[in-house]
């Protein structure tokens, strides 16, 4: 994490050390996993000497059923003011679903404009992958995907509803300052993590290099526009390696070779999907984090797994993602050093204590994790 995310925008000032940070602990397992990502935060910012003023918020699937309320413009005015937002999850078996999706997820990434989805994707030791012959050194790269349209947009609607005759349209949404802003950050993202990598290890390919992942030979409007700003902002990026794949051939290489990857930009719906297939190579929801960000405004930092509403209250779900996020949420905030060893203890539990990250598999509680997870950070 230490070389993914971006440090020079956080909201509070870095002098005094007090961060603002309002917690969704959400649905379902969220609340779990956030109470151990808090318990490791606390540890690592009294070992650092700063300080994280926690304020909750109560928003997900019970609040809807009792009330009818999604995301109140009140609440979405207080998230405005703070420093970062630290997310479980949301998601509820009896809503609808599309309506806590749509009405907190998604509108709290438009509405904050946090127009970058971070989400990295790296196998810590100890971890089992699917991919037979990959290990640590193969798999290790960022997924950027835009996060503010696409086929996000909600732009579309029906014609004809009900009837045999019926026309249903959803349309991507692809604006030049929406391509061009998202590409930009995943250039520099790549000049800063070959600054940040070591040599490279055997397998691996050198750092700099940023894949631009599309359809160009299908969308050949929104992709066109895609292909042409990237191209455009590669001459001011000499230093980077730039590289296309579609979107199909992606998952085949994520699969077959993800060691060609260093960082990879894409489109919403696209980077929706691949993420999922990045989750699972770097050993499933339970390790899988990411952040939302708005570079100048409040971002927000989530386990990109659902809520595992089966799961739920039994202490045995994997905080790890949520500690992970966790860890991006510091990065993010400029406490760098922090998020290092924060990484640093995750890598040392997945790598020594943990028999799986599979919920109720790890050999260890949810609350044992986040214990083992202090522990090797005081260590
Ligand atoms: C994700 C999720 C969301 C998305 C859903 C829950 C709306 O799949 O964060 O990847 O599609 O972005
Ligand atoms: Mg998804």
């Amino acid at each position: 994490m230490s070389t993914q995310t971006s440090t020079h925008s956080a909201k509070a000032p870095r002098a005094s050390r007090t961060y603002q940070i309002a917690v969704i602990p959400g649905d379902g397992t969220g609340p779990e996993v956030i109470r151990e990502g808090r318990k490791v935060l606390e540890a690592v910012a009294a070992q650092d000497g700063f300080r994280l003023d926690w304020r909750a918020f109560d928003l997900g699937g019970e609040r809807y059923l009792k009330t009818g309320e999604t995301l109140p413009a009140s609440v979405l005015n207080d998230l405005r003011g703070m420093s970062a937002i630290y997310l479980g999850a949301i998601g509820h078996p009896d809503v609808k679903p599309g309506i806590l999706e749509q009405g907190i997820l998604l509108k709290l990434r438009f509405e904050l404009d946090q127009y970058i989805n971070l989400r990295p994707v790296k196998l810590y030791p100890g971890v089992w992958t699917p991919l037979r012959d990959k290990g640590p050194e193969h798999i290790d790269f960022v997924v950027v995907r835009e996060n503010t349209e696409g086929l996000y947009s909600g732009v579309g609607g029906f014609l004809k509803k009900g009837t045999a005759e019926e026309v249903a349209l959803q349309t991507s949404v692809n604006t030049r300052l929406g391509v061009e802003r998202c590409v930009r950050f995943a250039f520099e993202l790549t000049r800063r993590r070959a600054k940040a990598l070591p040599a490279p290890a055997s397998g691996r390919q050198a750092g700099k290099k940023l894949t631009l992942c599309g359809k160009t030979n299908v969308l050949t409007f929104a992709h066109d526009l895609w292909q042409r700003v990237f191209n455009e902002v590669a001459k001011e990026y000499a230093d980077v390696q730039t590289d296309y794949a579609h979107v199909d051939a992606t998952c085949m290489w994520m699969v077959k070779n993800p060691e060609w990857f260093d960082v990879i930009v894409t489109d919403n719906m696209f980077g929706d999907i691949i993420t999922d297939l990045g989750a699972m190579i770097q050993g499933g929801m339970g390790i899988a984090a990411g952040g939302n960000l708005n570079p100048q405004g409040v971002s927000m930092f989530e386990p990109i797994g659902g809520s595992a509403p089966k799961y739920t209250g039994q202490n045995v779900i994997n905080p790890l993602a949520a500690i992970c996020a966790g860890g991006m949420m510091l990065e993010y905030l400029g406490e760098a050093d922090a998020a290092r060893r924060l990484e640093q203890a995750v890598m040392q539990v997945t790598g020594t204590k943990l028999k799986s990250l599979a919920a109720g598999k790890m050999g260890h509680s949810t609350s044992e994790v986040g214990d083992l997870v202090v522990r090797a950070l005081n260590g």
